[in-house]
């Protein structure tokens, strides 16, 4: 048989074995069938070695013959392997109608949610089952809403207990002071503007201060609540709060209130609830500083002169508020000893939080 004839009967064979394959696409005998005519024994292989026994003035003929015929073989196997592709999917959707209401594949790693979020959505679980409104603030803000509405002015002390971020040139056209808010207590000041009472206000998110350190981040998270109607009191106040904790920590969990001071509320106080690592016991506790309460925030009944700077009738209404700080809550929750954990970013942190918040 000459060397012609051999690629010849080759070509045959290779066709035959193609129409074999066609007839089902299988992965194994698409596979087998590059072994058998790629593999390194496979039949170009031998094709290649029986070149060495022709003459020398054959050789560069047949080696041209191989070389084109090998070109042609690797070109029709890739062919036939993406042919075998296209045939499984057709296959397996023609068995299988496509049922698109089916749920997707969960994806194998799945993130989780800050704890941060998870506590955002569990005071918001509890205040709206008390009828309470969502209202979102500006984090950048005039000067005016941060502290000046708020019985806050200029000159006044309070303003140094909240180390503030200004920013340099404040807004651009008329060089108003704006910072970035050093508390939720703006939104009073929005809402207020934008709404008539009754209201039943809850707004939440992030805060700054210049502040850095275990138990101090710039940045921090505040709830802020406020209810604005006839005939509000202390009594709403102190039984709206102590519902709240209740809820969120437990029915046994006792809370108290302390006189405090601050501007835009009269009369003010601060609000604790007992250690929920001591118990109030307080003797050898870290958590509490051994005095048996934690400090949720400030809280009082909204002062005259805020509702007379929104222009609302402060002989018809009145109000309370409450101020506190979410990242403290969050680590009381979770039992987190140091505040910075929070926001480094960390995954062997975040990672042990749940995916969906309960
Ligand atoms: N805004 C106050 C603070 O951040 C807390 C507060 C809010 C106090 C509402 C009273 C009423 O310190």
């Amino acid at each position: 048989m000459t060397f012609i004839n051999t690629i010849e009967s080759l070509t045959l064979e290779f066709q035959e074995d193609m129409g074999q394959v066609r007839l089902s696409f299988q992965v194994q005998e698409i596979e087998a069938l590059r072994i058998k005519w790629m593999g390194r024994k496979g039949r170009l292989a031998h094709l290649f070695e029986s070149l060495k026994n022709l003459s020398r003035e054959e050789k560069p003929e047949a080696g041209k013959k191989i070389h084109s015929f090998e070109q042609q073989i690797s070109a029709e196997i890739s062919k036939i392997v993406e042919e075998g592709k296209e045939a499984r999917i057709q296959a397996k959707l023609s068995s299988r109608p496509l049922d698109i209401s089916l749920p997707v594949n969960p994806p194998s790693s799945q993130g989780s949610l800050h704890p941060i979020t998870l506590m955002q959505e569990k005071l918001r679980a509890v205040f709206k089952g008390m009828g309470f409104a969502m209202f979102d603030g500006p984090e950048l803000e005039l000067e005016l809403y941060n502290f000046t509405l708020l019985n806050i002015p200029d000159d006044h002390p309070a303003r140094d207990m909240q180390d503030s971020f200004f920013l340099k040139n404040g807004s651009a056209q008329n060089q108003i002071p704006l910072l970035l808010r050093t508390h939720t207590s703006n939104s009073q000041i929005h809402a207020m503007l934008q709404n008539q009472p009754p209201l039943r206000v809850i707004s939440m998110g992030r805060c700054y201060r210049v502040d850095n350190d275990a138990t101090h981040s710039p940045m921090f998270h505040q709830i802020e609540g406020f209810v604005v109607d006839e005939g509000i009191s202390m009594a709403h106040l102190k039984g709206t709060l102590d519902r709240f904790v209740k809820d969120l920590l437990g029915r046994d969990q006792k809370t108290r209130f302390r006189p405090s001071y601050f501007p835009f509320v009269e009369p003010g106080a601060e609000m604790d609830v007992q250690c929920t690592l001591c118990h109030g016991k307080a003797q050898g506790c870290r958590v509490c500083k051994e005095t048996g309460w934690i400090e949720l925030g400030g809280c009082g009944m909204i002062h005259p002169k805020v509702f007379k700077n929104l222009n609302f009738d402060h002989e018809k209404y009145s109000g309370f508020a409450f101020g506190f700080g979410i990242d403290r809550m969050a680590m009381m929750l979770y039992g987190l000893s140091d505040l910075r954990l929070l926001f480094e970013g960390d995954l062997r942190f975040q990672a042990q939080f749940p995916v969906h918040a309960s």
